[in-house]
């Protein structure tokens, strides 16, 4: 599992974007546009349909190349290569429950690509998997978490939709150093649910990571983020603590570009 907090301060900038360009052919879909996450900080990233927003966090986690701008991780500036470089470097993005293996258990999917072998003659020589230990790191990260699941040995398919986009957030958590990014991570269900996956975002800032996540729900992000990212045109034109801000000024700056 990832060391999370470790050398990370509350409001540490985990990962900032210095004016990135994104140009596809000749629509720019990016104009500039700049972002801070802080560690500890939920920050959310909202923007009417076409504002930028999957744009510029596909290029932040190494889904997208941009054309030209600057990321800089904790400090140092990056040049993300790709999803698996960009979880290297510690960002991690989640994408739905996508990641998950419907017919693994709990623990198989949080360690798929990193299983833990018996530490034994024969669990080194035929590769067996020390599913003891799995399971056992696997219920402690979920339960530090605040996700209760009836059992972690059921195929993942059988759990709930919140469960599974939980799960998903949960093991992205396991392995991510630095910055956890969603893209409408509850846009499909319910609002029971949605609270779970909001409460592990929660205790995922809470571990000092920066949490950045995409939603069309302002009330919503209003509620739980601590701090509010508007994208506009290709460009980021506001951050706000969300504390200091309301649904008005928002769907303002969103829809026209100006304060209410
Ligand atoms: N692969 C692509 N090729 C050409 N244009 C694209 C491509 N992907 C996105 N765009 C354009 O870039 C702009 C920004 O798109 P983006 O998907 O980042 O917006 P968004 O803020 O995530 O919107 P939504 O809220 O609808 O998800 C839009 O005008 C979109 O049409
Ligand atoms: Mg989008």
């Amino acid at each position: 599992m990832a060391e999370h907090s470790t050398g990370i301060s509350k409001g540490e900038v985990v990962i900032e974007a210095v004016d990135i360009v994104k140009n596809y052919g000749h629509l720019q879909a990016l104009k500039g546009a700049s972002l801070k996450v802080y560690a500890g900080e939920i920050t959310a990233l909202l923007g009417d349909n076409g504002a930028g927003k999957s744009t510029l966090t596909n290029i932040i986690c190494g889904a997208l190349p941009k054309t030209s701008g600057r990321i800089i991780c904790r400090g140092k500036e990056i040049e993300v290569q790709s999803i698996q470089h960009a979880a290297r470097l510690g960002i991690q993005m989640v994408y739905q429950d996508l990641a998950l293996a419907p017919d693994l258990n709990v623990p198989n999917n949080i360690f798929l690509g990193r299983e833990i072998i018996k530490d034994s003659i024969f669990g080194r020589l035929f590769k067996l998997l020390d599913m003891k230990k799995m399971t056992e790191i696997s219920k402690n990260h979920l339960a530090e978490l605040g996700i209760g699941l009836k059992s972690l040995s059921v195929p993942v398919k059988s759990l709930s939709g919140g469960e599974r986009q939980a799960l998903a957030v949960a093991k992205a958590v396991a392995w991510c150093e630095s910055v956890l990014i969603m893209d409408e991570p509850t846009a499909a269900l319910g609002a029971r649910q949605q609270a779970l996956v909001y409460s592990t975002m929660r205790a995922a800032a809470q571990k000092n990571l920066g949490v950045l996540v995409i939603s069309h729900d302002i009330p919503k992000m209003l509620e739980v983020a601590d701090r509010i990212c508007i994208m506009r045109q290709g460009v980021v034109i506001a951050d706000l603590m969300a504390s200091e801000t309301n649904l008005q000024a928002v769907l303002s700056l969103m829809l026209t570009g100006r304060a209410a």
